[in-house]
């Protein structure tokens, strides 16, 4: 008997999230207060909540570096999770009260493909969990309404203890795990890897009696800049195996937040494409390099199916 469920990976985003972000847009959530602020990667953001009202995925999946683990990938599994959620680098920034659902039967599966494949993986079942600002921010971004199911997975910290490309070989099984659970659920789903691009930033805030100055924003080098624009133009260009191929390089020479491995997994589940990527946005905040990037494989073909 063959299985008649075809889910389907729509695309994916790379969804950068510093809090700045999130306290820029003045949302009823969070508690501080801006004047605005870095609104060209804002904007950038619209053209992913355009697209979700244009597809309507069942569950938005996201793989966050602020989430860590040290043991393992956890998947969030609890059904409905709601508290405050504070960023420990930025907290007069970020005091955002979360209230989100979870697709619980698909983080399930996600976590039982990751064991099949060898991986250490368990569902996150506690209910008063704390969800950290990588993930509250990424997906505020791309959907305000929090009207879409979600499932964040966490970020194994082994990076940074081992070898980068032991631990991105690694982010490429859990990604096909996820595809896996995902063609097996019958569910149309849209990933997000929630990651800047180059991430030395400042030490100190450039003006602390406003943090929104854009007069006191810019790249941290231009070295660094130069890097996110190499590994942007890839991406543009669907030359997937030229961006992996870098991405030990950029990580190392960059101190690139893709290190923790979602740019890895999200590309993984989607099968490399070769799809060319479109940037919707690139900007700096505290010097980080940050870019908002679509991959839409509805555009070519009907998402992954087996
Ligand atoms: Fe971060």
């Amino acid at each position: 008997m063959p299985n008649l469920k075809h889910g389907q990976i729509l695309g994916g985003w790379l969804a950068p999230h510093p809090p700045h972000l999130v306290y820029a847009e003045n949302p009823t959530q969070n508690e501080p207060r801006s004047r605005g602020g870095w609104e060209v990667l804002r904007w950038g953001y619209d053209h992913c909540r355009t697209k979700l009202k244009e597809q309507r995925p069942d569950v938005i999946l996201v793989h966050t570096p602020h989430w860590q683990t040290t043991v393992g990938h956890d998947v969030l599994a609890v059904p409905k999770l709601s508290g405050l959620s504070v960023d420990p680098i930025f907290p007069h920034l970020f005091r955002y009260r979360f209230d989100l659902q979870v697709d619980v039967e698909l983080a399930l599966g996600i976590s039982a493909e990751a064991r099949k494949l060898g991986l250490t993986s368990k569902p996150m079942t506690n209910p008063d969990f704390r969800v950290d600002y990588g993930t509250i921010t990424s997906l505020h971004m791309m959907n305000p309404n929090w009207d879409i199911p979600i499932i964040a997975l966490s970020s194994n910290n082994s990076p940074y203890f081992h070898d980068t490309k032991v631990a991105q070989d690694e982010m490429i099984k859990l990604g096909i795990a996820t595809k896996n659970a995902v063609i097996q659920s019958g569910k149309r789903v849209v990933l997000a890897a929630s990651n800047s691009l180059s991430h030395l930033h400042f030490s100190a805030e450039p003006n602390p009696e406003l943090p929104e100055d854009m007069s006191r924003e810019h790249v941290f080098s231009q070295s660094q800049y130069e890097w996110d624009v190499r590994v942007l133009n890839l991406m543009r260009s669907g030359d997937v195996h030229g961006l992996m191929s870098i991405m030990p390089q950029f990580i190392d020479e960059a101190c690139a937040e893709v290190k923790a491995g979602g740019l890895t997994w999200m590309l993984s589940a989607m099968d490399f494409p070769k799809t060319p990527a479109q940037v919707h946005a690139y900007g700096n905040v505290i010097g980080t390099g940050n870019a908002v990037v679509e991959w839409d494989l509805t555009s070519h073909k009907k998402g992954i199916t087996p």
